[in-house]
């Protein structure tokens, strides 16, 4: 085997492993409908609780089987720490904090956030099996992060 050959071998074993982990980002991706929280908008934390639709914390009724669920995170709750929906609900998180980082997370869904005072963030998600759903804050925000959870009913 000359050099040349050789060096062509390897280039192409490079290339086949770049390609392979590309399909395996696409795959993953894909297969898990992993989606990047983009940027809603902006609040400021100071005056949220005034400001639409941070002043009125709850379920709505956005459309025919969609909800939107308005959350307020602060150390160590959610407002409301209880919501409830309907089985088979397209449900929109929307969330921010009025003062550290915190996490919002549903296990077994996609629904994972990074809620950070100032920013608005959600996340959508089906809620096909009736059922109660655990939430919890997952960034450590202090001496009650431990505490801090709520409740998504699916009712049938
Ligand atoms: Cu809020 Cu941890």
């Amino acid at each position: 085997m000359d050099i040349d050959r050789l060096e062509r071998f390897w280039i192409m074993i490079s290339i086949a492993v770049l390609a392979a982990l590309m399909l395996a980002i696409v795959y993953s991706v894909r297969g898990f409908g992993v989606e990047v929280p983009t940027d809603v908008g902006q609040v400021d934390p100071r005056t949220a609780r005034e400001t639409e639709p941070f002043n009125q914390p709850g379920v709505r009724q956005v459309g025919p089987g969609h909800y939107e669920v308005v959350m307020l995170a602060e150390a160590w709750r959610f407002e409301p720490s209880e919501v409830r929906v309907p089985a088979g609900s397209t449900v929109t998180f929307r969330l921010t904090s009025l003062d550290v980082i915190h996490g919002f997370r549903i296990p077994n869904t996609n629904v994972n956030l990074m809620v950070q005072p100032g920013q608005v963030v959600e996340a959508t998600h089906r809620f096909n099996e009736p059922g109660t759903y655990h939430l919890f804050c997952h960034e450590y925000c202090g001496a009650g992060h431990h505490i801090m959870d709520g409740m998504l009913i699916v009712e049938r």
